[in-house]
């Protein structure tokens, strides 16, 4: 059995953060884990062109996890068989539990260049692509190594390694090999999950997750779950073993759950609820009680924290990418637009302490 398989056997349904490209980098992925607790999480996606062919390793830190966030599924996107095979190879040195390939982005930087969620229009690529992640996992775990990869620099070679030490993960397991798994939409300008779906299903892969939008509506329109509810079945009669998890507009466990009965899917993956809200991924009763017991402006201190130790300034990061988070947990307050209006300025996490002691929202 397959990790996905093993938390079905044991859960009602999978409950997964989705990928998010900007937003769930590691502190977030630390926080939503420690406090929400969602069965998986996915990495915001990173290009296996600039894996292969940076100058700087900085992307690896989209990788960035620690032992608390296993299972962790890595994504990638791009088009270049190549360049997807030595990507699985990185990602399986970092320990990995599963490798997902992005077919579903529509932001015109990605789709525009063939990439996420133009794959859909180009069945041959996406199976060139799948199967070169496949035979890079499985030339791993016989014992290929990085410096085996033409376009692996011994930069990224010793940068890998420098993650290992950094989040302290176990030097990877070659009997242990992660899952190949695709992340897509409905269709491209249209629905067309008859035509498309059978592509991924040839591929033997572990899982398939489908956000019910077509490339075309980008985020906009809602979540078509009736045509997620007719790829459920279609992917079930087709092979019971792959894991099918729907993504659109869950907002809470609870309806999380209502999808899973009413339109057959595994799991779910949850995005946007998510923001400033770890508990979003818990059952009801344990959300009220960690609201109960756990001030939320005590997490976000904590997440900021933590961010600024995992990106330091030394390291040329800026707080911002932090700033929209703090805005996050500020949602649902009463009277919360000043404080919010402080916290996207603030510089560090000290900064931020001191804003949220004043208005007494955390005590010392
Ligand atoms: C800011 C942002 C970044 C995203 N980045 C990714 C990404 O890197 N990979 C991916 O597969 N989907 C990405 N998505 C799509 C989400 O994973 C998800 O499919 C979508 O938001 C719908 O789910 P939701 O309604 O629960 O948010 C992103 C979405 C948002 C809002």
């Amino acid at each position: 059995m397959n990790f996905w398989q093993e938390i079905l056997a044991e859960k009602k349904m999978i409950l997964a953060l989705s990928p998010m490209d900007g937003v769930s980098d590691h502190p977030f992925r630390y926080i939503t884990k420690k406090y929400g607790k969602p069965d998986l999480i996915f990495s915001e996606f990173a290009n296996v062109e600039g894996i292969c062919r940076s100058s700087s390793t900085r992307i690896l830190d989209h990788f960035d996890f620690d032992p608390s966030q296993h299972p962790f599924v890595a994504q990638i996107f791009g088009k270049t068989p190549a360049y997807f095979k030595q990507a699985a190879v990185l990602l399986c040195e970092l320990g990995v539990d599963g490798v997902d390939v992005n077919m579903g982005c529509p932001a015109p930087t990605v789709a525009n260049n063939g990439s996420g969620a133009a794959i859909i229009k180009n069945p041959l690529l996406a199976k060139e692509i799948i199967k070169a992640v496949q035979e890079g996992i499985n030339e791993w775990a016989n014992g290929l190594e990085l410096k085996d990869c033409p376009d692996f620099s011994i930069k990224m070679i010793q940068a890998v390694a420098a993650k290992k030490a950094k989040f302290s993960l176990a030097n990877a397991n070659r009997q242990k090999v992660p899952t190949v798994s695709v992340k897509t939409r409905i269709g491209y300008h249209e629905e067309e999950i008859a035509t498309w779906l059978p592509h991924l299903l040839e591929m033997r892969l572990a899982a398939i997750s489908l956000h019910g939008r077509t490339l075309k509506q980008g985020y906009s329109g809602k979540a078509d779950w009736a045509v997620i509810g007719r790829a459920a079945e279609l992917v079930k009669s087709s092979d019971p073993a792959v894991t099918f998890l729907g993504n659109g507009d869950v907002n809470s466990y609870e309806e999380a759950l209502a999808k899973v009965s009413e339109f057959g899917v595994d799991g779910v993956l949850i995005g946007r609820a998510s923001f400033g809200q770890p508990h979003v991924f818990l059952p009801q009763e344990e959300r009220i009680k960690f609201l109960a017991e756990k001030n939320i402006f005590q997490v976000a201190l904590e997440h900021a924290q933590l961010y600024e130790r995992t990106y330091p300034a030394a390291e040329d990061y800026r707080f911002l990418p932090m700033r929209k988070h703090l805005a996050w947990y500020t949602k649902g307050i009463e009277n919360a637009a000043s404080i919010r209006a402080e916290l996207v300025r603030s510089n560090n996490s000290a900064e931020v302490e001191e804003i949220l002691s004043k208005q007494h929202l955390i005590v010392d």
